[in-house]
């Protein structure tokens, strides 16, 4: 299935491993094909505007460039809006989502706060404009929470708990859209290291035998060069004592220095390597590997380098 085919696409993975970064690329590389791209996030600090050189963000959608949209989504805002499609009168949701009670109650009522979220990235889906869908795409740069899947839990809980209404034809819908693997698909963001591989391939397990959501690709981000090879990273930390004094940072002189200098990228290199083959194995679908830009990674230029792997 390919990735210009989907409608809907949930960008998930531990925070900091470069959600944003992945979201922004795969934006930029879909709206040079001709989709146009809404990319919908929330979060109090958004980098994605500086990424693709542009004012901040807000929460109303603004282009950010050809093809290219943007929006912050702020979960009160949103669940507010809900209310007003629910309860139709608008001065009646305003008392009742402005009470500091009622709010207090619906920020505590499980699942609520994320479906605000989520459930307004899927509404993006269904925008009309002259008869057709206003956007090709939605990317959702989903937020780093504990477990990246809990929020795509919710519609489900909803489905469960809701009774008939708004809501639940909503959540009814966007469960069916997400489930359909020819329009939508999960991308997790990964880093080539021990624990982000470990996590990425629970995800993946999870996503696959609990939830049955299609998995669009695993990206493992910020891969470093090798400069050795396998038989030079094996003749490099073959020497334990060696291996050991450079691991410490153990001072040295030249010219031990430098040759601890090698058996420190050379150790790296091979833990790259194995958790690339790892994580690879493990899920058996799709990846998608990123250079590690020094430098420009958070950049209009880095994010022009790092579309092209999509
Ligand atoms: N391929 C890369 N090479 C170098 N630096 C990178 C790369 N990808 C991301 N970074 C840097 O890593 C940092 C985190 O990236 P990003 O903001 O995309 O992560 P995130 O997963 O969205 O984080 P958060 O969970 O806080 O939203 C940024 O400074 C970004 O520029
Ligand atoms: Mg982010």
């Amino acid at each position: 299935m390919s990735l210009d085919q989907r409608r809907f696409v949930f960008v998930t993975g531990k925070g900091g491993v470069g959600k944003t970064t992945v979201t922004a690329a795969m934006a930029t590389a879909l709206a040079a094909r001709g989709k146009r791209v809404l990319i919908a996030m929330s979060g109090a600090h958004e980098r994605l505007s500086s990424m693709l050189g542009h004012p901040a963000i807000g929460h109303d959608v603004v282009p950010l460039g050809t093809n290219i949209w943007a929006t912050l989504i702020d979960a009160n805002r949103a669940m507010q809006e809900y209310g007003e499609l629910v309860i139709k009168v608008r001065a009646i949701a305003r008392l009742v989502f402005e009470n500091r009670y009622t709010h207090g109650f619906f920020r505590a009522a499980p699942g609520l706060h994320d479906w605000a979220l989520l459930g307004k990235a899927w509404w993006h889906t269904t925008e009309l404009l002259q008869g057709q869908p206003r956007y090709d795409i939605v990317l959702f740069d989903a937020p780093a929470t504990g477990h990246g899947l809990d929020m795509l839990r919710v519609p489900k809980v909803i489905l469960d708990v809701v009774p008939p209404g708004i809501l639940r034809r909503d959540a009814e819908q966007a469960w069916e859209l997400f489930h359909d693997a020819s329009k939508s698909g999960v991308v997790v963001v990964s880093l080539p290291e021990d624990m982000p591989v470990t996590e990425s391939i629970e995800l993946v397990t999870a996503l696959r035998s609990e939830l049955e959501f299609p998995l669009e690709r695993v990206v493992i981000n910020a891969i470093f060069p090798n400069l050795f090879d396998e038989a030079e990273r094996l003749a490099l930390t073959a020497d334990s004592a060696l291996f050991e004094a450079a691991r410490r940072g153990q001072h040295m002189a030249p010219p031990e220095a430098a040759l601890a200098a090698g058996v420190r990228r050379a150790a790296r290199e091979d833990i790259q390597a194995r958790n690339i083959e790892r994580l690879r194995n493990a899920i058996g679908g799709e990846t998608t590997l990123l250079p590690f830009l020094l430098g420009t990674a958070g950049t209009p230029a880095g994010i022009r380098e790092l579309s092209r792997h999509f």
